[in-house]
């Protein structure tokens, strides 16, 4: 089985490959081809692969392509996982924001919006080189803002385009590790009810062999406040809501306070990783042994993500048992087995909603429950938004939809919309300020908004 990543030179690769490592069923990937724009990169990743591979026996085979067409060719699965713009482009989008007042964070508000108005045109482009060489392949898609990133994919590759995101297993995870459930979230033992968009849903029950603990976790505000979400938003907060808020929640649930905490924040987490990254593939290009430096640089990250709103929360350094990996490449390979081996996997996916949930369009992508088998993923029917979180979807949604529509049609009117009425946006005068100056600072991927 062949599968091609692209955006193969990013950092996450090796948690991937690490993953295919472990995987010694029959019909595993056999192949790896990394696609990526930087060569330089492709041949330090290469590396650190390698070392990743050294002692296991018939580990998958790597190639290294700059041409997307040519490693895509004969893929069975793609996942995708790219960053247009790079990470200076990240922190571009925080400065603009933090110059505005409002939250540039790569996934929300306006940093989503911009992020989506570079990445879209760049994914549909790809959707169509897959459909052409690969139209048989699965495609997972990781690239940020999953959701509406997916939902432009799929008007190109229909269902055989899928998104992912570790964050819903991640807090479900630390949610059973906070009740001392030695249950693996994976396991078939676990079914977890999640609904909404992606970076924008609530875990609304955890059933462990068919009873629903979740209870007995709202229950006890010391359990709620001893993992990351219940320390970010409280154990009196998730107690009024009854269910437990995606992370990302927090830019909405407490915006003053992160937008307070981000002025005076030193770094923003782009500009941080900008100089981090820097260092690093100047390193690793060199180093005897490119994995450790890999690993090094990975644990820095992991302990220093979301640190701004740690800090507005007065949270202090994050938990090492917070930090366990196992998140969006596990969800990839179980999603991949799932689909390759018809295995009846429950996975939290991003899918087309086809009436799961009653606010949301038939063809709009959400993030709900889906079976997987060889057919592709199917939303399990049940799953529903709790009712305070209704309208932050439906809203959340139609922004997305405008970003779709300027994309599609290059249209600078849909991309204000988009901007104008997204709830972390609160004037239509800043709306149209952050548009002027996304487009002056991203001159080249958004001279297509007219
Ligand atoms: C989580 C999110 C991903 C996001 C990542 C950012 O894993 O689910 O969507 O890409 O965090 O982490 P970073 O280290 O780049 O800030
Ligand atoms: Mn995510």
């Amino acid at each position: 089985m062949k599968l091609t990543m692209v955006g193969g030179g990013g950092f996450r690769t090796p948690l991937v490959y690490a993953a295919l490592l472990r995987d010694r069923e029959p019909g595993r990937v056999t192949s790896v081809a990394l696609v990526d724009t930087d060569a330089g990169r492709l041949a330090t990743m290469a590396r650190i692969l390698a070392d990743q591979a050294a002692g296991v026996a018939d580990a998958p085979t790597v190639t290294t392509h700059t041409d997307a067409a040519e490693g895509l060719r004969g893929a069975d699965f793609v996942f995708s996982a790219i960053r247009v713009g790079g990470l200076p482009g990240r922190a571009t989008d925080e400065r603009i924001g933090q110059s505005h007042g409002v939250i540039g964070q790569e996934t929300v508000g306006f940093g989503g919006i911009s992020y989506a108005l570079r990445t879209l045109p760049v994914v549909l482009e790809l959707a169509h080189t897959i459909a052409r060489v690969a139209p048989q392949a699965w495609v997972i898609n990781f690239t940020n803002p999953a959701g509406v990133v997916t939902e432009a994919m799929s008007t190109v590759l229909g269902e055989r385009v899928i998104g992912i995101c570790d964050s819903p297993i991640g807090l479900a995870r630390r949610a059973l590790s906070a009740l001392d459930i030695d249950e693996s979230v994976t396991s078939p033992a676990v079914e977890l009810e999640y609904a909404g968009l992606n970076h924008l849903g609530w875990l609304t029950g955890l059933r462990v062999h068919g009873r629903d603990v979740l209870p007995d976790l709202l229950s006890q505000p010391d359990r709620i406040e001893s993992f990351e979400e219940g320390k970010l938003f409280g154990a009196e907060w998730i107690q009024t809501l009854g269910a437990l808020p995606n992370e990302y929640l927090h830019y909405y649930s407490f915006r003053r306070d992160v937008l307070q905490a981000d002025q005076y924040a030193p770094l923003t987490r782009g500009r941080y990783l900008v100089d981090q990254q820097q260092s690093f593939w100047t390193d690793a290009a060199t180093a005897a042994h490119p994995l450790r430096t890999w690993e090094q640089c990975r644990h820095e990250r992991e302990v220093t993500y979301m640190a701004t709103n740690r800090d507005s929360a007065g949270m202090g350094e994050r938990d090492d048992a917070d930090l366990v990996s196992g998140g969006y490449e596990n969800v990839a390979i179980a999603l991949m087995r799932g689909i390759a081996h018809d295995q009846q996997a429950r996975l939290i996916l991003n899918v087309r909603n086809n009436g799961a949930l009653p606010d949301v369009d038939a063809d709009a992508v959400v993030e709900i429950p889906c079976t997987v088998d060889a057919k592709g993923a199917h939303p399990v029917v049940g799953a529903a938004v709790p009712d305070f979180g209704r309208g932050l979807v439906t809203t959340i949604k139609y922004v997305e939809r405008q970003t779709l529509e300027a994309a599609l049609g290059g249209s600078r009117s849909a991309a204000l919309r988009a901007l104008a009425s997204h709830p972390l946006i609160d004037s239509v005068r800043v709306a149209r300020a952050l548009l002027d100056d996304a487009r002056s600072s991203f001159a080249d991927d958004l001279s297509y908004l007219r």
